[in-house]
């Protein structure tokens, strides 16, 4: 309850406090949504195809909205590129943009249908939020023409941007985001030239909103928790998995806990394509989450989440750096995560203490295995530096995960199933950055709520045995400040290299 609003109500009229009155719960829903595709996106179809094309998709969201309101959620998220799908030019994508205005306009467009010229898509989102009383978030695809001899503006005359639009429950246009970090391969979109900083408020709390790819750099996502408070990001994505740090579910959820926000999370479904993983993440736990690599379905996830979270602080560095390096001994040994090499140690005991350190960080870990497998090997790894691969930004890693195979060399490598559970684990690293996101995933890609927990010194340690199989025990930590300082020359080459291995060979990677 906002106490502000609610005593200047109350003095003013005993009426008006039904209308302000603010909730502390809200029920949140996602929709991942199996996204029918155009036939061929490297040819230009007219306008009516491409709304065609985009109406069916729009009568699956329906059939989730209303669904979703009948069961009492306030607010709903469906995915990235939801409405028309991906991989198209610039060209093949323009019959399916919409002129979207600054919501600063006051529009529902349920109501006024034309005022913006020809906007249907717009027209029956908002008629979707206003008949089912709900807030309705969507991506699409926005249009603005420039003239071409302004320097910034696009040879072929308009700007075209990858956009998230928020329709309140009255139908009313209040947000739109346009993303700013554009994935490899999205050349269809430009990003704006400064990152916007999207919020809104809600009787439920104070809304942020970003895209995919931005999860990974500091603006707009950090800035909008960080700055402007806001206590849930909406989060439209289009997500490949990359295991064994950049699962949707995995990393979503451990955003979440890590900034201390609630996040609402909505991926396409594509299991051929590797994307699944849409869920509802409390900072303290995931609410609710879905993962499915079998079917071809759309599934609605709904959860209740408090309104105001409210977030705790951590020291990351704290309980790490009191620890005194100890010089066991252990055999080190490099291996590759996503395209970084990082340094680890085994972990050949059935229970241990061990420390792996790599540039300034030094990860500590004490646990102890259910059974020490023959046929598993589990590993220590440390990792601090540039990737350079798919995107450019500084990272400082703890992990805990299971090799593929018992070869060393695999270790880092995909692996989705494992058969060693965990009676206990702690573990920690001198951190140079306050942000960093937990992450625990057990084997089939599941993750373990209400089973770990941070602590305000640093550590990421298990409350109980894990209820499954563990792949990996993470503690992904981002250094923005060093996403563009750091020494040139060597990590050029190194990032040149890894294109060609790359090119060479037939890694899945990740699109977003
Ligand atoms: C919304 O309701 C109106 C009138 O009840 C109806 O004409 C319209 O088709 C509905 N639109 C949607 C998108 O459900
Ligand atoms: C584009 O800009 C130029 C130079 O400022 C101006 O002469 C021209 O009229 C503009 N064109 C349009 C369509 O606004
Ligand atoms: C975190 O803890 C370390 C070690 O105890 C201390 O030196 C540092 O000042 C702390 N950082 C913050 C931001 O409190
Ligand atoms: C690991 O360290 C903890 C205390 O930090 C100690 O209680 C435990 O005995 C150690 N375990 C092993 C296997 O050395």
């Amino acid at each position: 309850m906002s106490v502000s609003p609610w005593l200047a109500c109350a003095v003013l009229s005993v009426f008006c406090v039904l209308q302000v009155s603010s909730l502390d719960t809200f029920v949140a829903a996602v929709y991942e949504h199996a996204v029918i595709l155009p036939s061929d996106t490297s040819l230009p179809v007219s306008h009516s195809e491409a709304l065609a094309l985009m109406n069916r998709n729009l009568d699956l969201l329906e059939g989730a909205i209303e669904s979703a309101a009948k069961q009492g959620a306030h607010i709903i998220v469906t995915p990235e590129d939801g409405i028309y799908g991906v991989q198209f030019t610039r060209d093949t994508i323009y019959p399916y943009l919409e002129d979207i205005p600054d919501p600063q306009v006051n529009w529902i467009p349920c109501d006024n249908a034309n005022r913006f010229g020809y906007t249907p898509v717009q027209e029956r989102l908002s008629c979707l939020a206003k008949n089912n009383s709900i807030y309705v978030v969507a991506n699409m695809g926005d249009k603005k023409p420039c003239n071409t001899s302004d320097p910034q503006c696009p040879p072929d005359g308009r700007f075209q941007y990858n956009t998230n639009v928020v329709f309140d429950s009255l139908g009313k246009l209040v947000a739109r985001y346009h993303k700013q970090n554009l994935f490899m391969g999205e050349e269809q979109f430009n990003a704006p030239t400064e990152p916007e900083l999207v919020t809104f408020n809600t009787p439920f709390g104070k809304f942020g909103i970003f895209t995919c790819f931005d999860i990974l750099f500091h603006d707009p996502a950090v800035t909008l928790v960080t700055k402007l408070q806001v206590d849930t990001i909406l989060f439209p994505t289009a997500w490949m998995d990359v295991l064994p740090h950049l699962a949707a579910i995995e990393f979503h959820s451990a955003w979440a806990m890590g900034m201390g926000v609630n996040f609402l999370a909505a991926n396409i479904h594509s299991p051929l394509r590797r994307m699944t993983g849409s869920g509802i993440y409390a900072p303290n736990s995931p609410k609710a989450f879905h993962y499915d690599r079998k079917t071809n379905e759309g599934k609605l996830v709904l959860a209740k989440l408090e309104s105001h979270p409210g977030r705790s602080v951590v020291n990351w560095t704290s309980y790490a750096s009191s620890i005194e390096v100890p010089s066991t001994g252990n055999e080190e040994f490099q291996s590759v995560v996503f395209f970084d090499e990082f340094t680890f140690v085994e972990l050949k005991g059935i229970s241990g203490n061990h420390t792996v350190c790599q540039n300034d960080l030094c990860c500590h870990l004490s646990y102890q295995m259910s059974e020490k497998r023959a046929d598993e090997v589990y590993a220590l790894g440390a990792f601090d530096g540039l990737h350079t691969v798919e995107g450019q930004y500084h990272l400082q890693i703890c992990t805990l995960l299971k090799c593929k195979t018992t070869d060393l060399r695999t270790c880092g490598s995909s692996v989705d199933m494992a058969s060693t559970r965990f009676e206990m684990f702690s573990l920690s690293g001198t951190f140079g950055t306050q942000y960093v996101f937990p992450e625990v995933l057990l084997s089939e890609v599941k993750l373990a709520p209400g089973e770990f927990q941070v602590s305000s010194d640093g550590r990421l340690f298990s409350l109980k045995p894990t209820s499954g199989p563990v792949l990996t025990v993470t503690l992904f930590g981002r250094v923005y400040e060093k996403d563009w300082v750091s020494g040139a020359s060597s990590d050029l080459i190194t990032h040149w290299l890894m294109v060609i291995v790359m090119i060479i060979t037939p890694i899945v990677h990740y699109l977003c």
